[in-house]
């Protein structure tokens, strides 16, 4: 018997890195999830990865767009009835010097990030349990400003003031809402902003402990949060990011 026995959880952005290996963390633990991303392929092949039969559901859904969350939520609804937990991972980066950031570019990250994570949460409120639980994914660049980050790093700014609300707002029925802010982790999306080995190099010179995170190190903090373990422990961010954040290297 573990915490997540027979609970359904909803990860936004599932189908790879960090959302995919919460994924495996919470399947491990005896969850069901719900895995939602753009690319039906992208999310076939993690559901292959994952090979956990009918305890995962794959639904393509652009997080953005909240006709195609009341799909995702309806297909909940009909699999598995309620959701214990959910996981709002989804989103994109903006890597663009301020003078270079387009309109559109601004809106769809915007419309990704932070419209996206906050309805996300909004419309699964219908289907979660009372003493569930949500966790929200921000950035270590909420805490330390680089050039080329103005759009993005605002709209995780945005999602890590959502907990401080959400979290006396849900109270009422004990569901908790906290953030994860990863630092340095190496996915896919890391490998855009830092495609090669010099901007890797310097990128790491920059963490205390001297090394990327990897996607089973923010799973775990996920796992902990939604998990009973965290019940005292709502509207609150949990760092992981080997001491990026906080300090600089020795
Ligand atoms: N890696 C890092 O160093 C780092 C650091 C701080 C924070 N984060 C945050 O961690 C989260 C996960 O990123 P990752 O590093 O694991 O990168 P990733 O592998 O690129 O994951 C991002 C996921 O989000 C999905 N997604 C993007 N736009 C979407 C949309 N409109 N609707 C639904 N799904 C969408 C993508 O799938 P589709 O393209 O198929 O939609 C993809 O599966 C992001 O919110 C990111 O900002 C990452």
């Amino acid at each position: 018997m573990t915490d997540f026995d027979g609970k359904t959880v909803l990860i936004t952005g599932g189908g790879s890195g960090i959302g995919l290996a919460t994924a495996k963390r919470l399947l491990a633990e005896g969850a069901n999830v719900v895995l939602v991303g753009r690319s039906a392929e992208r999310l076939d092949a993690a559901a292959k990865e994952l090979d956990a039969g009918e305890r995962v559901l794959t639904v393509a859904a652009d997080v953005s767009r909240t006709a195609d969350l009341d799909g995702v939520i309806a297909q909940v609804r009909a699999r598995f009835g309620s959701l214990y937990g959910v996981f709002a991972n989804a989103g994109v980066g903006l890597n663009a010097r301020t003078a270079d950031v387009t309109e559109e570019g601004f809106d769809e990250v915007v419309a990704i990030n932070f419209k996206g994570t906050f309805f996300t949460v909004q419309k699964a409120l219908s289907v979660l349990e009372d003493g569930g639980s949500v966790v929200l994914n921000a950035s270590w660049l909420v805490h330390r400003g680089m050039g080329a980050g103005s759009v993005y790093a605002a709209t995780k700014a945005a999602v890590l003031n959502l907990p401080r609300t959400l979290a006396p707002d849900l109270a009422e029925r004990g569901i908790r809402v906290n953030a994860v802010t990863p630092g340095h982790i190496h996915t896919e999306m890391f490998d855009m902003v830092a495609p090669v080995e010099p901007v890797k190099e310097y990128f790491r010179s920059q963490v205390p402990v001297g090394a990327f995170g990897k996607p089973g190190d923010i799973a775990d903090a996920v796992a902990f949060l939604l998990s009973s373990r965290a019940a005292y422990i709502t509207g609150q961010e949990l760092v992981v990011d080997g001491g990026l954040s906080g300090s600089v290297p020795a």
